[in-house]
């Protein structure tokens, strides 16, 4: 059972866990996410990392997912930098994005997979850019974004015209195969959609269902739930 606790407190939750694991792990590989869910959790990693002295330079950075039609002060690379590597001084070498690496899948085995990711969740279920319906056989793929995440993400957007309608994302097997997953999902009107996607039946109409899969799967929110 999940207790309501405040978002900054889930958040710096979060960032002790995320800590946690490079601290046994110095090498560890992440699956990183963006949008707003995160943020907070960001700005706690960057204050425990100044508390702690946490050396992030063995770590291995990879975003979920990324437009395909965006400028580049848009792109959730421009926010990765801008929220989490620049910050803590990352090494743009570990750092790596489904739009700059051709076989991300590839890439990702071959340094060990992934070892931790962090995950948020659209409102119509979506996780990193699995819109529905998405095949639970699917690695990294290209996606058209639906009218609602196209509409949850128009505030980043100057005019609906260049909301971005197409994007890479880590495939369900992608995210399946990271050891850890955490998912973190903040407000009321996230709470029907993690009760479809995580008592509900497993749909592919609902690609977080596919999570229920998962055999370590942490679930954090700011308000009460349990499965
Ligand atoms: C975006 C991202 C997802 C994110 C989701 C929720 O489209 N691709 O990774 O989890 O939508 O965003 P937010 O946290 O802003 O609600």
């Amino acid at each position: 059972m999940i207790l309501a606790k405040s978002k900054d407190e889930v958040s710096k939750d979060v960032a002790v866990s995320v800590i946690s694991q490079i601290t046994e792990k110095p090498d560890s590989l992440l699956g990183l996410p963006t949008g707003r869910t995160p943020l907070n959790m960001y700005e706690h990693i960057k204050e425990l990392t100044r508390k702690r002295n946490v050396d992030w330079s063995q770590a291995q950075f990879f975003g979920l997912d990324e437009y395909l039609d965006t400028d580049r002060l848009q792109s959730f690379k421009y926010y990765l930098e801008t929220n989490v590597y620049g910050p803590l001084k990352i090494s743009e070498k570990n750092c790596s994005n489904p739009l700059t690496i051709v076989n991300y899948d590839n890439a990702i085995e071959s340094m060990g997979g992934l070892d931790l990711t962090v995950l948020g969740i659209g409102t119509n279920g979506h996780i990193a850019f699995n819109e529905p319906p998405t095949s639970e056989l699917s690695w990294t793929h290209c996606v058209w974004l639906t009218e609602s995440t196209k509409d949850a993400n128009m505030e980043f957007f100057e005019s609906p015209e260049i909301v971005p309608d197409k994007a890479v994302t880590m495939g369900i097997q992608t995210l399946l195969s990271s050891r850890r997953l955490i998912l973190m999902a903040f407000g009321s009107h996230k709470k029907e959609i993690l009760e479809r996607a995580l008592k509900g039946p497993v749909d592919p109409l609902i690609p977080a269902s596919y999570l229920q899969k998962h055999q370590n799967l942490e679930i954090y929110t700011d308000f009460e739930f349990s499965i």
